[in-house]
């Protein structure tokens, strides 16, 4: 059987209020048999009626096909897409709907009660209201400046958390677009609204030696709900100042960083429900905001599992660190979840009046058995529960934390630990990679890699979901990117974080080092201006490294021409602050390196030239010829500054770090004398005991550039070293995620006292795609766009008897699996309808296969 599976409108399937007037649509063919190609298409979008027909379209494409023609704000569309293949024709159908778009909001900005300080009450916000006709069909469109979600009728209209995410809020915010059809009726009716501070003025936001807004300091809602009634007629309820505000709820504050304060005397009882009489509640008011806001461009957060815990014991209470204004507990609680996760607890309680338990949260325990707290540095990570003598259910509210453990102060007896739970959050992406094989460390490295994907892509990609960081650093954004492409769809989630970057240039064009971008330091503001944190190489790149990776990996075109200038100027701005095209500004470096470091100056010309490269095929992609040539002759021409700086007569680099021959390999800094650079690189590898001494920059390139040079049997040989510092290191250690350094925690030394000791950053785990491409061998062919053609390279370490890798690529999936039997190895092959693939094996001549199963001797 042949169909059409997997229809995308935007990267995302059936999205709501999505923020573009000229949608894209992809899709796949799924079929049974062989050699399934696409011949041609056609696409046609209905509102009432057809708006929309491409007609037969003979092509092969079916990936981001951009509709022409202009969409309406707020609508809801159907499309169909029919594929002929095989002589015959299939067809697909799915539906999308438009945001706000150009429409004007005749919703205003309202705000609740607050002081503007940080850590103030969640605002209560309702609109009671009556409808006397039977409504038939309701959408609510929302955001907030702040963190919010809403309710009808007493049930929630959604499962997302923590919209409107995060974004440049100096410049845009998203709104969301909920179909609330069901949960309205003829009569009287309530929107409930929870309103807090999340990025948008919470401590995250806020600078760190003065507590000042960079945004703003008070939260804001605005709103529409739109309704039609049986009869055709239609209204709308908008944000105004007949809604009502009250800060009388349980949650004293919620906090991204800090985290929350629940008290369950304060309460609103019913306040959700129509019948609710808000009398004694405040009046919200105006406020202006001056800000653009989109449509949906990336799928939400949700909780996407609930984790048991693993076990649990009390600890002697002398264990506690003090905490001000928390007395000294009778009893300590430690409650392990088996696994570091990002997200929250949920639990029952009965607490009595007035009586108070604080829980925090960590993902190490020190070595008495008590909590590790020290990496959090400023960040609290703590709930405070007050109880009210009932029992309730608890969930914190808008925060989320990066733990395995909790320890609980004075949990009551009648309280069963073990029925705690956890929700594992993160933005929900399509899984589309997996991986497994004969070794078991490697498999639990696999996970952890996975693990730390999952919870540092919560809205934005962040360093670190734990300590009093979690910004959207770049570099580990693009380090980490193409993993995160095998293990996810990342296409929408990288559209919207690559918009922040572009808001957050200077005039000059310097791109960030973290986005969304705000002075974390008052005074750094003051006296440099927010360039200071700007314009740094292997960072700023990111800019154009992640692009070049949408377009390659999803045909994502859209994404080079929507920021191409900014890309150029960033280019200019580098040559024009170069030194005869050296440039010295990378403040990071090789970051985190193990004693092995490289120069600034080394890095940061590596990359200006690599960018221009990159800047090179874009323009050509684009079709800017003459953009091109430029490009690649100041490309050859960093490169001879290079060459002169850095290589010697010897025609080997006067720098000798692993990072450096790796960056003059992968980047062809000096093609010639890739030989001696290699020999440095492997040298130096050996003269570290077969061991890796690269930091944040080199290490994504480590194994993939030993492997295309010929030594991927010393790539494996660094893939499975156990000894520090490795990757299956931190396995032994027991590490449940990537840790941001290899002996964050040593079985022999403890925890390694250091303020920046994460143990969830991806960073280090970019080597898992060598996982996928290179022992699961699926790689995209050099010139192919989106696995059109790939190639199927697997190799077959010594160390393992057989692995199974599958990806799902926007074609379909792509799967691998190899076993060693008897000295022969056998391997199944699949190959996806309408795509092609190069299968190389050792000592066999190329052959090409079309779509179908295959099985290899
Ligand atoms: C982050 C990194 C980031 C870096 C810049 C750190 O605090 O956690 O992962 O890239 O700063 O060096």
């Amino acid at each position: 059987m042949t169909r059409i599976v997997g229809m995308k409108v935007e990267g995302m399937a059936s999205p709501l209020g999505i923020g573009t007037h000229y949608p894209r649509f992809s899709w796949r063919i799924e079929s049974d048999a062989n050699g399934i190609e696409q011949e041609a298409y056609r696409i046609q979008v209905f509102a009432e009626e057809c708006v929309y027909d491409s007609g037969e379209v003979r092509s092969d494409e079916s990936l981001n096909i951009e509709c022409p023609k202009r969409l309406k704000a707020l609508t809801h569309y159907r499309w169909v897409v029919s594929v002929l293949a095989g002589s015959e024709w299939f067809s697909g159908e799915s539906s999308f709907e438009t945001g706000m778009l150009d429409h004007v909001w005749s919703g205003k900005w309202i705000a609740g009660i607050h002081n503007g300080d940080v850590k103030q009450p969640v605002n209560y916000l309702r609109k009671g209201f009556t409808l006397d006709k039977q409504p038939v069909h309701a959408m609510l469109y929302s955001t907030a400046l702040g963190v919010y979600d809403c309710a009808i009728n007493s049930s929630m209209v959604s499962d997302e958390c923590f919209a409107p995410g995060w974004t440049d809020y100096f410049f845009r915010v998203q709104h969301q677009t909920y179909n609330v059809t069901s949960l309205l009726r003829q009569g009287d009716n309530a929107i409930a609204v929870r309103l807090g501070e999340g990025w948008y003025s919470g401590t995250i936001s806020r600078r760190r030696n003065s507590n000042l807004p960079s945004y703003g300091s008070i939260p804001t809602f605005r709103a529409e709900l739109h309704i039609q009634f049986d009869d055709g007629t239609t209204t709308i309820i908008p944000t105004d100042d007949t809604w009502r505000c009250s800060i009388g709820g349980p949650v004293r504050f919620s906090d991204i960083y800090d985290g929350e304060l629940y008290d369950a005397s304060y309460s609103l009882g019913d306040w959700m429900s129509p019948s609710y009489s808000d009398q004694g509640w405040s009046r919200c008011l105006h406020k202006n905001r001056r800000i653009t806001i989109w449509g949906r461009t990336a799928p939400p957060v949700r909780r996407t599992e609930l984790r048991k815990v693993l076990e649990w014991r009390d600890i002697a209470p002398s264990l506690w660190r003090r905490e001000p204004n928390i007395p000294d507990p009778h009893r300590l609680t430690i409650v392990d979840f088996g696994q570091n996760l990002v997200g929250r607890i949920r639990l029952k309680i009965k607490l009595p009046k007035g009586v108070s338990i604080s829980i925090r949260h960590g993902e190490m325990l020190n070595a008495d058995g008590s909590l590790f707290l020290d990496n959090l540095r400023t960040a609290r990570a703590a709930i405070n529960l007050v109880g009210n003598g009932e029992e309730f259910e608890y969930e914190p509210l808008f925060t989320f934390f990066g733990f395995r453990y909790i320890q609980i102060t004075n949990l009551p007896e009648d309280c069963d630990p073990g029925a705690i739970v956890a929700a594992v959050m993160h933005s929900d992406l399509e899984r589309t990679g997996r991986f497994r094989c004969s070794n078991d460390l490697l498999n639990k490295f696999y996970e952890n890699q996975l693990w730390s994907n999952r919870g540092n892509y919560l809205d934005i990609p962040t360093d670190c979901p734990q300590r009093d960081e979690r910004l959207g650093w770049l570099a580990d954004a693009w380090i980490f990117a193409d993993t995160a492409s095998f293990n996810f769809d990342i296409q929408a989630f990288f559209e919207k974080y690559l918009e922040d970057v572009n808001t957050s240039r200077t005039g000059a064009g310097e791109y960030p080092q973290y986005a969304p971008f705000f002075a974390v330091n008052h005074l750094d503001a003051y006296f440099f201006g927010t360039e200071y944190y700007k314009g740094h190489s292997a960072w700023g790149d990111a800019a154009i490294i992640c692009p070049w990776l949408l377009y390659r990996k999803y045909n994502d075109k859209r994404i080079l021409e929507r920021h191409y200038d900014n890309m150029k100027q960033w280019i200019f701005f580098q040559d024009e602050n170069s030194d005869h095209h050296l440039r010295c500004s990378c403040v990071w470096r090789d970051w985190l390196n193990h004693n092995d470091p490289t120069s600034e100056t080394l890095i940061s010309t590596a990359f200006f030239a690599y960018g221009t490269d990159l800047m090179a095929k874009i323009a050509s992609v684009l079709g800017k010829e003459s953009d091109a040539k430029e490009f690649e002759s100041l490309a050859n021409e960093i490169r001879a500054a290079f060459q002169k700086r850095f290589v010697g007569n010897d025609g080997c680099l006067v720098e000798t770090s692993q990072t450096a021959a790796l960056l003059a390999l992968e980047f062809g800094l000096d093609v010639r004398n890739n030989d001696n650079f290699l020999k440095q690189l492997t040298d130096n590898i050996q003269a570290h005991g077969c061991r890796l001494s690269t930091g944040f920059i080199g290490t994504p390139f480590l194994l993939s550039v030993l492997s295309r040079f010929g030594r991927t049997d010393l790539a494996d040989t660094l893939l499975l070293q156990q000894e520090f510092p490795s990757w299956l290191y931190p396995v032994l250690q027991g590490a449940t995620t990537i840790w941001e350094r290899w002996d964050g925690y040593t079985k022999e030394h403890g925890i390694l006292p250091q303020p920046m000791n994460s143990f969830n950053h991806y960073a280090y785990g970019a080597s898992a795609s060598y996982l996928y491409n290179s022992i699961g061998g699926i790689q995209l062919a050099d010139d192919a766009i989106g696995f059109k053609r790939f190639v199927i390279a697997p190799h077959f370490p010594d160390a393992l008897d057989w692995a199974e890798t599958e990806f799902d690529s926007p074609y379909g999936t792509i799967r691998t699996a190899w076993r060693k039997e008897n000295g022969t190895v056998t391997i199944k092959v699949t190959v996806p309808p309408n795509t092609s693939a190069i299968l190389r094996l050792p000592s066999q001549a190329d052959r090409l296969l079309k779509s179908g199963d295959y099985c290899f001797k």
